[in-house]
């Protein structure tokens, strides 16, 4: 083993690595591609949703059946899961509570554009986890921030957004932008946006609060969207006190304060905010509220509700612009109210933070043992390992922080050896179904990787 000077000559190594694992990944899934032939008869690129294509497999990876925190592929493959469908199974696949209330319901009727009667158990199960008294429901968490703004306009009377450089809501229009030149401009990867999104949405820095309150005081903002840690592009963690001053600074130039809890939920049970007593305006959830079935909620305080419900009841009647058919069903009532009682519990938290741990220090030790400037960033269940000596602080570090070459060189290895990573950054998450042993086999796996990677 050789300790680099220089990260080229990792990157370098990464480079072979990756043709090697490339014709491995090949070698070992003849029935994927087959699958991947078949599909590509009626499915655009061969996959149900397009960017499925965009992982960083030669041939997208066909799955069979996952439980827990493992899953197989079409060549009878086992992987351990660290990716959990990017948070939407959190909280495992196929959790028992949840199969069960599915497979009751299955007999009894899935939509009905009614409310059932555990809609009540569900908005108290709601308040409870999350400490809101408010709630609505939509399908997926890019809607119930699609509505959030749209009912915070209505409230506010104001037009603008803002947002932080480097987030991610979803596919939600309005924050699709990017910075060039101190410029707001449209994500340049956009397809078929015809709008100039720089016209009412504005992005600045994350953890720049002056940057914040410059734009708040123009008071033109209807309100701040934002995770409390972004988690999109990397991780990037809140300074002390920067969320709590976001809260401070919106309430004194009156605009709304919103925080997308979708991915920060692994924080602990409730949310970021919950844990950090921080109140926001409105509270957007999705992906594992519902154990991965389609499913999102957003919550807002008594106040709130009063001001909404004004904006509602002053408009003419006909479409408010917010909702779909199939948000608030009665599958997806009774998937959220098991979800939250029986499987996001205190106890199965309790057990994927005290795993999340043990990974991040041993990761963190790998990392120091090879003498790479590396560094893990974790968020409750939720881990980063990001490729810069210190965690980044905004967006603009966590890109310099990017390295394709030797992500898709660790991602393929970790692949052919049956560990999951998250596709498009380097993020592992825990779930109430892994054990000591999957972290061991993760642990072995990245190990050996990095050994090939520093071969001279
Ligand atoms: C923070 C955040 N909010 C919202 C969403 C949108 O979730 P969905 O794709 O389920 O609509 C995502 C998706 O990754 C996200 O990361």
């Amino acid at each position: 083993m050789f300790i680099p000077n220089n990260i080229q000559q990792v990157t370098h190594n990464a480079e072979r690595l990756l043709i090697a694992e490339r014709e491995r990944y090949l070698q070992l899934h003849p029935s994927s591609i087959k699958l991947s032939k078949q599909a590509q008869q009626h499915f655009l690129y061969g996959v149900p949703m397009h960017w499925m294509n965009d992982w960083g497999m030669p041939v997208p990876l066909f799955v069979v059946q996952a439980n827990g925190c493992h899953f197989t592929c079409a060549d009878g493959i086992d992987y351990t899961d660290f990716c959990l469908g990017d948070t939407g199974a959190m909280f495992g696949h196929s959790p028992a509570p949840i199969e069960k209330v599915i497979a009751e319901q299955a007999s009894k009727g899935f939509t009905v554009m009614l409310p059932s009667t555990l809609a009540p158990n569900v908005g108290e199960a709601l308040a409870e986890f999350f400490g809101l008294d408010y709630w609505q429901l939509a399908t997926t968490a890019t809607d119930a921030n699609r509505f959030v703004l749209r009912w915070a306009r209505a409230v506010t009377e104001r037009k603008k957004l803002l947002v932080f450089d480097g987030c991610y809501h979803g596919t939600v229009d309005d924050t699709m932008v990017d910075v060039e030149n101190e410029k707001v401009v449209n994500r340049n990867s956009l397809l078929g946006q015809v709008y100039d999104l720089g016209v009412h949405t504005v992005a600045v820095p994350f953890n720049n609060l002056a940057a914040v309150e410059h734009e708040l005081a123009t008071g033109e903002f209807a309100c701040l969207l934002t995770e409390p840690a972004l988690t999109n592009c990397g991780m990037v963690l809140p300074e002390a006190g920067f969320i709590e001053s976001l809260r401070a600074v919106c309430t004194k130039y009156g605009s709304l304060l919103v925080l997308d809890e979708t991915h920060t939920i692994s924080t602990d049970r409730g949310g970021w905010a919950k844990t950090n007593n921080v109140v926001p305006d409105f509270l957007v959830v999705g992906k594992p509220i519902a154990g991965g079935l389609p499913a999102a909620a957003y919550g807002f305080s008594a106040a709130m509700a009063t001001r909404m419900k004004a904006a509602k009841d002053s408009a003419p009647a006909g479409h408010s612009g917010i909702g779909t058919t199939l948000s608030g069903s009665m599958m997806t009532l009774v998937a959220i109210y098991a979800t939250l009682t029986e499987v996001a519990t205190e106890v199965t938290y309790k057990h994927m933070l005290a795993l999340a741990d043990l990974l991040a220090q041993q990761l963190t030790a790998s990392i120091k043992a090879h003498n790479l400037p590396w560094n893990i960033t974790r968020l409750g269940a939720r881990l980063e390992l990001q490729f810069s000596s210190k965690p980044p602080k905004n967006a603009v570090e966590a890109r310099d922080a990017k390295n394709d070459m030797i992500e898709s060189a660790i991602h393929l290895y970790l692949l052919n050896r049956g560990v999951l990573l998250t596709p498009f950054h380097n993020m592992m998450l825990v779930c109430p179904a892994t054990s000591e042993n999957d972290i061991k086999k993760l642990m072995q796996v990245f190990n050996d990787c990095l050994k090939e990677l520093m071969h001279d």
